[in-house]
């Protein structure tokens, strides 16, 4: 039986395939103008199965063009998780002398893991596209990094090194990152292995992704992502993140604390695009392994965060982190605002009604005060469903309660709150909530505190109060209605 379609989850401006299952980002490649995003893709059913990538397009990062399969499963197995670059000066020989091939490197996941050997069913391939991304030729080369005994390997990230002229690849080994370098992207050579020990392992450890990023004082660090599933910090997939130094061959961490890139269930194998050298843009799958098979959404399943810019912030403390914040190019969605205000008192509860009508559930709200006390905001739709989120002075935590958001009995584990602790030091805060059909995006104290979260409510918020604890100052406090980038 064919479920019903559900128009009422379809985000406006987060992407989603038209039908059918998606999960991980893989071969987010800027190339020519144009951004690629291609996806875990299952195109024949709503659930996970023989996994595809998936491909859309971009040129804003706002609206995204769904494109043909581009990698489809062979005799090797299905097509895992990977990324793409473009190979500049054709080192890989994938394309005819002096052309610049696009080259994806892909897991390899062998459909019959017994036949294949058991433990040695992951395996690194290539495929090359000439025409821009649109159509892929696997390398008849394939495997070009084979299973050295290890249950899980997986998840290439392709980055150059231009001090050594050698292609990295960070690669998911279980419970640890093995990092393998090539020059012609076929020959792999072990360089180091990270993370054994180190770090959150209530997981198994995937989709890494090591980039360098300018701290505030002008140094440069590097930043290893690694996903884990389960073992986040509010139950199921998270991603954590490591903050070092890597000189050329080994990641050396600045300490061994845990950090979440987001506390919120709904991010998870995020990963950052090539061909973008002045910004580490991003993108993450927004759902989680605990439900990401029974959400009621159809006829897709999943969509992706809004892309998002990682920059180094001082936060609590004068720790180095890695903060995120919504891409600048999202900006262009937001419409004229339907509340502004400077330099008030939240002394009343605040009712937001006025300016979330005619919303549809989709705006933008940011709030900055001097002076950080405890406050609820609280929505509310006209079948009575609510979303409450807010912060807690004495815990020190921001927070998001969807337990009575709408549907949620499709997972035990659904309906629950969320929080994220405060990460900024000092009382002057600030607030970003990015909320679209069925998902909020929240960015706290500039992007230190960051949860994503869906939720299926039977109607759009069309009402709602803020309401502070104890009279709270406001510098300023906005609501712009989102646009719609379908
Ligand atoms: C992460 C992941 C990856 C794998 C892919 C399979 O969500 O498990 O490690 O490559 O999904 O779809």
């Amino acid at each position: 039986q064919v479920p019903a379609a559900t128009p009422q989850w379809r985000p406006a401006f987060h992407y989603t395939p038209q039908a059918m299952w998606m999960n991980d980002p893989n071969g987010l490649v800027f190339h020519q103008g144009v951004y690629h995003l291609f996806y875990q893709y299952h195109p024949h059913s709503a659930v996970w199965g023989p996994m595809h990538w998936g491909h859309a397009t971009s040129t804003d990062l706002l609206r995204w063009q769904e494109q043909p399969v581009a990698l489809a499963p062979d005799v090797l197995g299905m097509v895992f998780s990977g990324s793409a670059v473009v190979d500049v000066d054709n080192r890989s020989g994938l394309g005819p002398a002096g052309s610049q091939p696009l080259v994806a490197a892909f897991t390899h996941h062998a459909m019959d893991a017994d036949r294949a050997g058991g433990i040695t069913h992951e395996r690194q391939s290539l495929a090359s596209s000439l025409d821009g991304g649109l159509t892929w030729t696997p390398y008849a080369g394939n495997p070009v990094l084979p299973n050295p005994g290890r249950k899980d390997f997986r998840d290439p990230k392709l980055r150059w090194l231009p001090e050594r002229q050698r292609w990295l690849m960070a690669l998911a080994c279980g419970d640890r990152i093995c990092f393998y370098s090539a020059a012609d992207l076929k020959h792999w050579e072990l360089e180091s292995e990270f993370g054994a020990g180190l770090g959150a392992h209530g997981g198994v450890w995937e989709c890494p992704d090591l980039f360098p990023l300018t701290g505030p004082d002008g140094r440069q660090r590097w930043v290893l992502l690694v996903s884990l599933t389960p073992g986040g910090p509010n139950g199921g997939s998270a991603t954590q993140y490591f903050i070092g130094e890597f000189d050329g061959h080994r990641f050396t961490p600045d300490d061994t604390q845990v950090r979440w890139l987001d506390f919120g269930p709904d991010n998870y194998a995020g990963v950052t695009w090539s061909g973008v050298d002045d910004r580490a843009l991003f993108i993450g799958w927004m759902s989680n392994w605990q439900y990401a098979t029974q959400v009621p959404t159809a006829p897709w399943r999943s969509a992706m965060t809004i892309p998002r810019e990682l920059v180094l912030r001082t936060g609590l403390g004068g720790q180095l982190l890695l903060a995120s914040q919504p891409a600048r190019d999202m900006a262009a969605l937001k419409q004229p605002a339907t509340l502004s205000a400077r330099q008030t008192t939240l002394a009343q509860p605040l009712d937001l009604s006025a300016a979330l009508a005619g919303a549809h559930g989709r705006f933008m709200l940011r709030l900055a005060t001097p002076a950080l006390a405890s406050f609820t905001m609280s929505l509310e739709n006209a079948v009575g469903e609510r979303l409450r989120l807010g912060h807690d002075a004495d815990s020190g935590r921001w927070w998001i309660d969807r337990r009575a958001s709408g549907e949620t009995a499709f997972h035990p584990a659904f309906a629950a709150q969320h929080s994220a602790p405060r990460l900024a030091d000092g009382p002057p805060s600030t607030l970003e909530l990015w909320f679209d059909s069925g998902s909020v995006e929240f960015f706290a104290d500039g992007g230190l505190s960051t949860m994503t979260s869906l939720f299926f409510s039977n109607r759009p918020w069309s009402s709602g109060t803020l309401t502070a604890a104890t009279a709270m100052p406001l510098d300023s406090i906005d609501v712009h209605p989102l646009g719609d980038a379908r």
